[in-house]
């Protein structure tokens, strides 16, 4: 292993070690952290991607009182086509129900505070703004967060964090050299049944662990053979929608929600839900910063030929982790959730619940000497308070990019249908040029990162 290699391997696990301890540590808020023109103590926030999730990430910033969003940016302007038919979503119906939040809040119906706009760049040129939730599909997770942190932005970054291993390694470089506050959206991390779960296997109740299962629902191929390309619809920028990805004829079921089935823009379920699940195995396991060192594919399902989607429909791989552990993550009952194998019995996260082996695991009591892990029960408080506190937020770059590697690495070894092996400290698969190559994508000019 080259010097640089492992100097960068150990700094990974590093980060998340200290920014763990950071975690108890009690909040110092430097003022200059709120942008100039911020009204007093406001983080003014601004959406990138107003699509299905804002959904769930709008009204979770709208419940702040010192969280005053000003700025909605969408390439689409405003439409019918996403993951609900009833969904009519895009910066100015986004915009829209923003005013009108704030309308009714301040009792000023001529309230017009957030602004729409179709480029990221002129949001992150705004100089009142402090913090950007970037919502976009996965291909444009990369560029948006290291051109924000440039900009002097905080980020909350949707899961999957990354598209690629090296898009990831870009995500560390620019959050650690422009010090920005980055948390993952990855919000079972601020889940207290997770948690529980984390700290029973921690604290040894099901014996030494040997295996966990990281749960993933299956998808379609999608239109078959024969589907011919659309018009673009009024309203929508392609071209800005395609980004860095590479030029393709514009479909509704690539776009609005559905991108997640495209491997140019994501990794289908093992990135989707399966970005959750695996997120919760390397907490679960205490394996942050690092990953799994052998994949191997156990039957994954892809699509027919000729069918627009490119991503597993059934997902089936196996990793093996350097202490040992086997992970299996694959497509099976109930669609969501981890399970984890000990020499002593067995715990299960689905449904926001826990089942165990035996009644004694599940009403096994945590002493104040075992271990106890960081608290947060609010995934977006998380990430403001340490806006303010310049702390390490539950979920930080480094922990989302080994999580989102375990997905790549499982996909890449199912798409080449035989085992590879991972070096953790040079992020690199051993001897195997085929493999290397997937781990970055080239960018369609004129985006480069
Ligand atoms: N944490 C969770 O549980 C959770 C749940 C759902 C989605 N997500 C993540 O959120 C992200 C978005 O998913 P979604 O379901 O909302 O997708 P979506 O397609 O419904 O929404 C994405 C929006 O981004 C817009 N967009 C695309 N390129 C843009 C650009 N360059 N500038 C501005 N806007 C652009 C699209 O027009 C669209 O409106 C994905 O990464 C997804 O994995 C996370």
């Amino acid at each position: 292993m080259d010097k640089q290699a492992k100097h960068r391997g150990l700094t990974r696990r590093a980060f998340v070690k200290a920014g763990m301890a950071a975690l108890a540590a009690p909040y110092v808020v430097p003022r200059t952290v709120f942008g100039a023109a911020a009204p007093s103590n406001r983080i003014s926030v601004a959406l990138i991607g107003a699509g299905n999730q804002s959904r769930v990430d709008l009204p979770s910033m709208l419940r702040f009182d010192d969280v005053q969003v000003t700025a909605i940016c969408d390439v689409n302007r405003g439409s019918y086509g996403y993951a609900r038919p009833e969904h009519f979503l895009g910066r100015e119906p986004v915009r829209d129900q923003v005013n009108k939040f704030y309308a009714e809040k301040t009792g000023n119906a001529e309230y017009r505070g957030c602004e729409a706009y179709a480029d990221f760049r002129d949001v992150l040129a705004r100089k009142d703004i402090d913090a950007v939730m970037v919502i976009l599909p996965d291909h444009w997770h990369a560029l948006v967060t290291v051109m924000a942190c440039q900009a002097g932005k905080d980020v909350y970054c949707q899961k999957p964090m990354s598209l690629t291993v090296h898009d990831g390694q870009r995500m560390i470089q620019a959050v650690r050299k422009h010090e920005r506050i980055l948390q993952v959206g990855s919000q079972y991390r601020s889940n207290p049944v997770v948690r529980r779960v984390a700290e029973l296997v921690r604290n040894g109740r099901i014996g030494q662990v040997q295996r966990a299962v990281a749960i993933v629902n299956d998808s379609g191929p999608g239109p078959g053979p024969g589907w011919e390309a659309m018009p673009v619809p009024d309203g929508f920028d392609y071209d800005m929608w395609l980004g860095p990805a590479p030029d393709a004829p514009y479909h509704i079921d690539r776009c609005l929600y559905r991108f997640r089935f495209h491997l140019d823009y994501s990794g289908g379920q093992v990135t989707n839900t399966g970005h959750h699940s695996n997120d919760i195995v390397q907490w679960v396991l205490g394996l942050d910063g690092t990953e799994a060192i052998e994949y191997e594919d156990l039957g994954s399902v892809w699509p027919p030929a000729g069918h627009l989607y490119t991503t597993a429909m059934k997902t089936a791989f196996r990793a093996k982790h350097a202490n040992g552990i086997e992970l299996i993550c694959q497509t099976q009952d109930p669609g969501f959730g981890a399970r984890f194998e000990g020499t002593d019995g067995w715990v299960q996260y689905s449904g926001n619940k826990i089942q165990a082996s035996s009644d004694e695991i599940l009403n096994s009591v945590i002493g104040d000497d075992e271990i106890r892990l960081p608290v947060s029960d609010n995934h977006y408080r998380n990430w403001l308070d340490c806006i303010k506190s310049r702390q390490e937020p539950i979920e930080p770059v480094e922990v989302g990019h080994s999580t989102a590697n375990i997905c790549h690495l499982g996909n890449i070894a199912m798409r080449l249908k035989r085992k590879v092996r991972w070096n953790p400290d040079t992020e690199t698969f051993i001897d195997d040029d085929e493999a290397n190559k997937m781990l970055r994508r080239p960018y369609r000019g004129p985006w480069v990162i």
